[in-house]
């Protein structure tokens, strides 16, 4: 199974996307997790896309799109779970053109739908792995030692742009550029979209995705 699982910022791709990937056989591509090594690496592009993300903003499509290619083209052979790709109509349709180049077009678009009420606190509350990059919350998902990975009891860490001026931009740039894409796959009508209520505890949203793919 090919397939993308989009969602406003926070409303819990990578957490659902680990899981289902570990489910089903898929390898989760985050282009967030791609994006945050580049710049931990320090280098120039690194730098770039620091001022692009704390900002809130999208990075620009040409460097998203030749930065996630390379890893789609190496991971295209067998099941992917692209997670915060594409998140412009421009990239869904690089993606669409890559992956009919090699015969492997998508399946399956899943969108986790939840209220923006929620998605503060979500993000806030974010603690993540910094070596496996399991996510937590401090409330919704706690690690069963203070402040350390379940696996591997590394400290966890806050992103950067995990902070209330930034989560609006990033909500704002959801609603501008990201859903959009949603109704570009349900008019192009090739990939069956599906949407599951995000409104529930991190197991229900894993239930109801199960099912999604279970039943395709
Ligand atoms: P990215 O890393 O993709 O961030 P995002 O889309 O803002 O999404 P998040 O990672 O914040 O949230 P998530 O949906 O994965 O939620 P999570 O599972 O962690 O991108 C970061 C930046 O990189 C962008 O702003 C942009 O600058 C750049 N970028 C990335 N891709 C790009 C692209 N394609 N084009 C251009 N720029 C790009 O859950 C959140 C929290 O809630 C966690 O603490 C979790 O434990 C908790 N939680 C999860 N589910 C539940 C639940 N059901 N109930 C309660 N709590 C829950």
């Amino acid at each position: 199974m090919r397939a993308v699982i989009m969602g406003p910022p926070g409303a819990g791709k990578g957490t659902q996307a680990k899981r289902l990937a570990e489910a089903f056989g898929m390898t989760h591509l985050s282009s967030g997790d791609i994006l945050r090594a580049e710049k931990a690496s320090g280098s120039d592009l690194g730098r770039k896309l620091k001022e692009y993300m704390d900002a809130g903003a999208l990075v620009p499509d040409d460097v998203v799109v030749a930065i996630m290619a390379e890893a789609i083209a190496r991971e295209a052979a067998g099941g992917l779970l692209l997670d915060g790709f594409p998140r412009t109509v421009a990239q869904a349709k690089t993606l669409d053109e890559q992956l009919a180049k090699l015969g492997k077009p998508l399946e399956m678009v899943l969108v986790i739908d939840v209220a923006d009420s929620l998605i503060v606190e979500r993000i806030t509350g974010r603690r993540s792995c910094p070596k496996c990059k399991r996510p937590y919350h401090v409330k919704y998902l706690r690690p069963k030692n203070d402040n350390r990975c379940d696996d591997d009891a590394t400290e966890l860490e806050q992103r950067s742009d995990d902070n209330e001026a930034t989560v609006s931009k990033r909500l704002a740039a959801y609603h501008a550029q990201t859903a959009p894409v949603i109704e570009y796959y349900t008019r192009a009508g090739k990939t069956p979209v599906v949407k599951v209520d995000g409104g529930g505890s991190p197991d229900e949203v894993t239930a109801g995705l199960r099912r999604v793919l279970e039943r395709a």
